[in-house]
């Protein structure tokens, strides 16, 4: 069983934005004529008010604020919501507390009054800087508005700021891709989060796919961006994230780690370790905004709530350590699934001898090919549980 709780972090989660990109199968709703802010900050505040029960008194160490399009509220609303959070909760005084934004929906003042009430990392959503590529993925915004908010965002006084983009564009080529980079490095952000585009079920994308690059071209991006990125000082951590030395996301890694997170928010998940009760929880807030406002600070703001099984926290833990560069310790194993490190020793040993894996006498980590065949590799340990090892799986709702 686990021995001690994981470390602890905080997702909230902004659902709406200006319109519905068509890539895109977050949960997130194109905004009507406004915001409901006042309304969906205190829904927040009963949400935490009904769920910190899960956490008792256990300190935050990373707090996260994810849509959606989270710059579409108000700094006086962040600063509220914030003031909040740290008035219920314990949050540590060095905390990385990160705040989506969408280039063209916060203006500088707002960049100032995140930062007042507490934000200290910025999260930008530029995708592209080449207009043509932005107006394909139906982004309202072009490059010079991404470089824009990132200046305003340094003036505001962010200091780590990450870029997002993407690649594997419609009708995209390998010197666009890389254009794209160059363009982010030349902002010298702190950290990159480099992804490819990928064609989500539900969305008008996968309905009517667009022409992309086949896999020859995708892996030749890949392979002259990475040595891009390494090039200039970032460090290639997890499958789509780079950083500066001493500048990863801590957040992102603690879901990595299979750390513990408390979501609040429309459809914003948690994982809490309840370690005194040898019960390891997962559970789902309402996706609708409406019904989850309604619910908010009641049991039906929970729309799905179960324990996971040993068989389920050998998979999650390898979906998300397997995808970190160095892999994980086997210490690391035990301390979050409360598991013996045997129960993996059958696919530990077929995925060495696919060339799969290396296990090395305290680390294990992807091999490149694990890492390109990553799906291959999670399959080995799709694992029923043995006997008596399994705790029970209680109700969804
Ligand atoms: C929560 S999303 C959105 C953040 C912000 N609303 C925005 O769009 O700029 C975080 C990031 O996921 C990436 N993303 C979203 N949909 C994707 C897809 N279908 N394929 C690859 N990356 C995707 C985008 O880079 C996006 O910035
Ligand atoms: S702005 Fe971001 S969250 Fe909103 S629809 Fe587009 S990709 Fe999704």
């Amino acid at each position: 069983m686990i021995e001690t709780a994981p470390p602890l972090s905080l997702y909230i989660h902004l659902p709406w934005c200006v319109r519905k990109c068509p890539y895109c199968d977050f949960n997130s709703f194109r905004v009507g004529a406004s915001v409901p802010e006042s309304e969906y900050i205190r829904a927040l505040q009963s949400d935490l008010n009904y769920s910190r029960s899960l956490v008792d008194d256990r300190v935050i160490q990373s707090l996260f604020m994810g849509g959606g399009t989270p710059s579409l509220f108000s700094g006086e609303a962040i600063r509220t919501l914030l003031d909040g959070v740290r008035g219920s909760l314990k949050v540590t005084d060095d905390a990385e507390i990160t705040l989506e934004a969408n280039p063209g929906t916060a203006e500088a003042h707002r960049f100032e009054a995140y930062r007042k009430a507490g934000g200290n990392r910025l999260s930008l959503g530029a995708q592209s800087f080449r207009a043509e590529k932005l107006a394909s993925l139906g982004r309202m915004h072009g490059g010079r508005e991404a470089r824009e908010a990132f200046r305003l965002g340094r003036q505001a006084g962010f200091d780590n700021i990450n870029i997002d983009l993407m690649y594997g564009l419609p009708e995209d080529t390998v010197e666009g891709s890389i254009e794209d980079l160059e363009q982010a490095l030349a902002l010298a952000p702190e950290h990159l989060s480099w992804y490819q585009l990928t064609l989500e079920p539900n969305t008008p994308f996968f309905r009517h796919p667009p022409p992309l690059p086949d896999e020859n071209i995708i892996a030749e991006m890949e392979q002259r961006g990475r040595g891009r990125l390494r090039e200039a000082g970032f460090q290639h951590y997890e499958i789509s994230a780079y950083a500066r030395p001493g500048l990863q996301c801590r957040h992102n890694r603690n879901y990595w780690e299979f750390g513990d997170y408390l979501g609040l928010g429309a459809g914003a998940h948690s994982k809490i370790s309840l370690y005194e009760k040898r019960v390891i929880l997962r559970q789902a807030k309402r996706r609708q905004p409406s019904a989850y406002v309604n619910a908010a600070g009641t049991p039906g703001s929970i729309e799905s709530q179960y324990e996971l099984t040993a068989a389920d926290l050998i998979m999650e833990f390898m979906m998300n350590a397997l995808r970190l560069t160095q892999g994980f310790t086997k210490q690391l194993f035990t301390d979050r699934t409360g598991l013996p490190l045997s129960v993996l020793n059958p696919a530990l040993s077929l995925a060495r001898q696919r060339g799969l894996l290396a296990v090395e006498p305290e680390q294990i980590q992807a091999t490149a090919r694990g890492r390109l065949f990553l799906d291959d590799l999670l399959q080995l340990f799709c694992v029923e549980p043995a006997q008596g090892m399994d705790p029970r799986r209680r109700s969804s709702r």
